[in-house]
């Protein structure tokens, strides 16, 4: 798991005058593959969820992002590969975009010069908008679409077809999906979550305009107001319907389920994945105008626990163990059998979990004056089954009466960066 290291409230300006000064006394912390020392003052700042101040290492045994607590805010883009970008090229991108990740992260511009330090007579190398930001406890999380191994005529443009994990197809076609390609899919990913909202755009665009005619933009999302918690230390966090989302999400602190359940092993296939997850985002729109005239007992029965606490409607506080078998009046399950929590229970789905890291959104409105809002859903599992799994299960979820799939894409996240190493690095070996 990604720990939050002692950090800086220092802003990017003043950890480069730090770092410029020789920083005396400063800790030094992960060394990026650009030689990116990192300064931190003993001020250590809360760990993610509004903190607003931590930085987490860039470089470990699994990328940052996934167990690491769950941030405020997201700014997630898919992009397409140009085609005439060759193998050599994919490389260079990925080094270049490892680069300046390892940076940004640690709240360093996207390199040196940064926005004022270079020529008068050369655009800025980073766009500045980040200038004087702490790093927020921004993680950067890449994955690899299916489009990356062979493309939609089947050419092998990167000499990886071979090396495309066999589970790594774009996702069946679920009941009542009414997906827009234009908001699916992806070549790659880029998931940057941050505290504030400001670094976490300054991310994505920095990062894209490094990736500029080699990798486009094919659709992205913003997302404020985490939907899950990823850590025990985390309170729980309210989706757009007003429920407590998270409470039964795998966390950091689940030990060997994460392995058995999030992480790739090495002993599945491919090799060059072990330490990966499998990374399914979905924009779900709700249709919250209908859900707001819905009564409050059967909001609590749609979901099969209580709007208040969150607790499971079988009784207890929210952490309890829902009783599926338990029943009331007329021997009727107290939890409704096509409640959201028992068919998306692992002992509904032959064990399978996930690791839920969804936000919420609100993208304006549409035609008919309703909020275009809803979650944006992001899982991470071992394998993309277990997502297949649960998703099949949830075609009789009563909630889908207020819900509509309208964006899918699914990716392979390699395992960690190495100093010194691009991210994914073993998959071109
Ligand atoms: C907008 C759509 C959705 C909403 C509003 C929603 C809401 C919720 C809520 C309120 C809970 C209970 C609190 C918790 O344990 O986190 C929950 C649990 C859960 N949801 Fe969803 N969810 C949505 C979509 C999905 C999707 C697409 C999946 C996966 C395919 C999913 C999988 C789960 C799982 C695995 C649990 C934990 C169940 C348990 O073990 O008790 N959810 N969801």
């Amino acid at each position: 798991m990604t720990e939050p290291r002692p950090a800086d409230r220092v802003s990017r300006r003043a950890l480069l005058g730090l770092l410029g000064a020789g920083a005396a006394g400063a800790a030094v912390g992960a060394a990026g593959a650009a030689g990116v020392a990192v300064a931190a003052t003993g001020t250590i700042g809360a760990a993610g969820g509004g903190g607003g101040a931590s930085a987490y290492p860039f470089f470990g045994a699994h990328q940052a992002g996934i167990t690491t607590p769950a941030q405020d805010r997201l700014h997630f883009a898919a992009f397409d590969v140009s085609s005439t970008l060759d193998r050599t090229g994919l490389i260079e991108l990925l080094t270049e975009w490892t680069e300046a990740a390892a940076r940004l992260t640690q709240g360093l511009e996207v390199a040196e010069g940064g926005a004022t330090g270079g020529s008068d007579y050369a655009p800025p190398v980073d766009t500045g908008e980040a200038l004087g930001l702490p790093a927020s406890g921004l993680t950067i999380t890449f994955g690899f679409g299916p489009g990356l191994f062979t493309d939609a005529s089947g050419a092998d443009r990167f000499g990886l077809a071979a090396r495309r994990p066999a589970a790594l197809e774009p996702l069946p076609r679920f009941q009542g999906d009414a997906l827009q390609p234009e908001r699916s899919g992806g070549d790659l990913c880029i998931q940057a979550c941050a505290d504030d909202p400001q670094v976490a755009v300054h991310a994505i665009r920095n990062l894209s305009r490094i990736a500029f005619g080699r990798a486009s933009l094919r659709w992205s999302q913003l997302g404020f107001g985490r939907t899950s918690s990823t850590s025990t230390s985390q309170t729980t966090p309210r989706n757009l319907f007003g429920f407590k989302d998270g409470t039964a999400n795998l966390k950091a602190e689940d030990g060997s389920l994460l392995d058995e359940q999030v992480w790739v092993q090495a002993s599945d296939s491919p090799a060059w994945l072990a330490g990966g997850s499998y990374l399914v985002a979905r924009r779900i729109r709700m249709i919250i105008e209908n859900w707001d005239r819905v009564q409050l007992g059967e909001q609590e029965m749609l979901v099969g626990r209580s709007k208040g606490e969150g607790a499971p409607l079988s009784g207890g506080t929210e952490f309890s163990e829902p009783d599926f078998e338990a029943t009331g009046v007329a021997d009727k399950p107290l939890i409704d059998t096509n409640a959201h929590v028992r068919l998306a229970h692992h002992s509904s789905n032959g064990g399978a979990r996930m690791l839920r890291r969804g936000y919420n959104f609100v993208d304006g409105n549409d035609e008919l004056g309703r909020l275009d809002a809803g979650l944006f859903f992001l899982s991470f599992q071992r394998t993309p089954q277990q997502f297949i799994d649960v998703q099949t299960s949830l075609a009789a979820d009563g909630l889908n009466e207020y819900l509509k799939h309208v964006g899918s894409a699914i990716f392979a996240v390699p395992g960690g960066v190495r100093e010194g190493e691009f991210v994914g690095q073993a998959l071109f070996a």
